[in-house]
């Protein structure tokens, strides 16, 4: 059928037609956006889940929610491998605070929030080009050079300058667990701060599942102050609809034996998902998708996600760590302990387990419980069993 009005939508935080399945999450970010705007304070929110499966759609939900309501002033960041925190957040800083000045009656606390920031480019010595803030220093804020004691004072001076215009800040921070532990420590830190004086900051943050152990050991009071939903794959219910009910409105359909099939090969994984009914709807040749047109398009598409999604992650790989990850891949469920791994590898735990420290930096593995590891990649382990019955 005809590629360009194909309405799925397989990529990195492209909205799906149909955003299934995320009702709960959704109502948490708007409860915490409301009470926010409320004066009151909230816990923020820290969205976990595997590769693929809509955190970065979520928070590009949330932050269209955050357009429509006004008032708040947003700040988007995705971290990055060889970035700081703080590389990151200055621009986005600087553009807040220049969009607040344009707002009228704009005056001392944007000029404050101008100063720290200008104090905190130097303290934490920031490594951001192109920004010169031409303001007399503003002795003791954001100045220590000490990132716990800048980056709250900055915050909170922004979040000041945002509350004499009757707004507040949205933090949408993706890709989280990227971010150093000083990093996490200072920002935790600041949220701890805004709770108790009740700053209008509210965080919407995304990343692997390492995150909430990350944060918990960071700071041991993590979790009263985040709430940590977890994104999961799809039910077969809603994973139908997301199928179904995009194809309807473009005037195609899919029979049910279809539909669970799709299911099955996925495990309703969103990516996978996409993928799948994208590629059926192109190789399709009716708008009437039936069983027969899934398993004539599968060859194609299980061969594309090798080739692509999966080699990706795979290519980056040192020879080690892949031994290890196939040594994961022959354990009987989807987590495995260090021991089994070390069995496998006819090694032992500790000489192993800087493997699996590199694996879990790299993004590769967490662990969802003491001892235990699995892959952050869905559906990994069939596509290393696919690659060792092919060599
Ligand atoms: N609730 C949903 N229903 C259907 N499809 C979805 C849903 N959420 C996300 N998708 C689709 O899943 C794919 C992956 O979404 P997204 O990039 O947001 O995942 P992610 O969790 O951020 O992945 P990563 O960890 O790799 O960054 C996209 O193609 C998106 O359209
Ligand atoms: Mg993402």
């Amino acid at each position: 059928m005809d590629e360009i009005t194909n309405p799925f939508t397989p990529g990195a935080g492209s909205p799906p037609p149909a955003l299934v399945g995320r009702d709960n999450i959704i109502y948490e970010a708007n409860t915490l956006i409301d009470r926010t705007l409320a004066g009151r304070s909230a816990q923020s929110i820290l969205l976990t889940g595997l590769r693929g499966v809509g955190k970065t759609v979520l928070l590009n939900k949330v932050r269209h929610m955050a357009i429509d309501k006004q008032h708040i002033s947003i700040i988007q960041l995705e971290i990055e491998e060889n970035k700081t925190f703080a590389e990151l957040l200055v621009p986005e800083l600087l553009k807040t605070l220049y969009e607040l000045n344009m707002l009228t009656g704009a005056g001392v606390a944007v000029k404050r929030g101008l100063m720290a920031l200008r104090n905190f480019i130097k303290g934490i010595k920031v490594n951001v080009a192109n920004i010169s803030i031409d303001l007399a220093p503003l002795q003791g804020v954001a100045d220590s050079g000490d990132l716990n004691r800048d980056l709250c004072d900055l915050m909170l001076t922004v979040a000041a300058a945002a509350k004499a215009q009757q707004r507040i800040l949205l933090l949408l921070i993706d890709e989280m667990q990227l971010m150093a532990k000083d990093e996490l420590n200072a920002l935790i830190l600041t949220m701890h701060k805004a709770q108790q004086i009740i700053a209008p900051i509210a965080l919407v943050g995304a990343g692997l599942p390492t995150l909430p152990m990350n944060t918990g050991k960071a700071k041991s009071y993590a979790e009263r102050l985040f709430l940590y939903p977890d994104i999961g794959k799809l039910n077969m219910q809603e994973a139908q609809d997301a199928i179904s009910e995009p194809a309807e409105r473009a005037g195609a359909s899919f029979t049910k034996e279809a539909l669970e099939t799709i299911f099955n090969e996925t495990q309703g994984y969103p990516y996978f998902l996409q993928t799948w009914a994208y590629n059926i709807w192109n190789t399709s040749p009716h708008p009437k998708i039936t069983l027969d047109d899934v398993m004539r398009a599968k060859p194609r598409i299980q061969a594309g996600l090798d080739s692509s999604f999966f080699r990706v992650r795979y290519d980056r790989l040192t020879p080690r760590e892949k031994i290890f990850m196939h040594a994961m891949a022959l354990c009987d469920s989807q987590e495995c302990t260090l021991s089994e791994v070390a069995k496998q590898m006819q090694s032992n735990s500790s000489s192993i387990s800087r493997i699996r420290e590199q694996l879990v930096r790299k993004g590769m593995l967490f662990s969802p419980r003491h001892g235990c590891i699995r892959y952050t990649v869905p559906l990994f382990k069939e596509f290393l069993l696919r690659v060792q019955n092919r060599s």
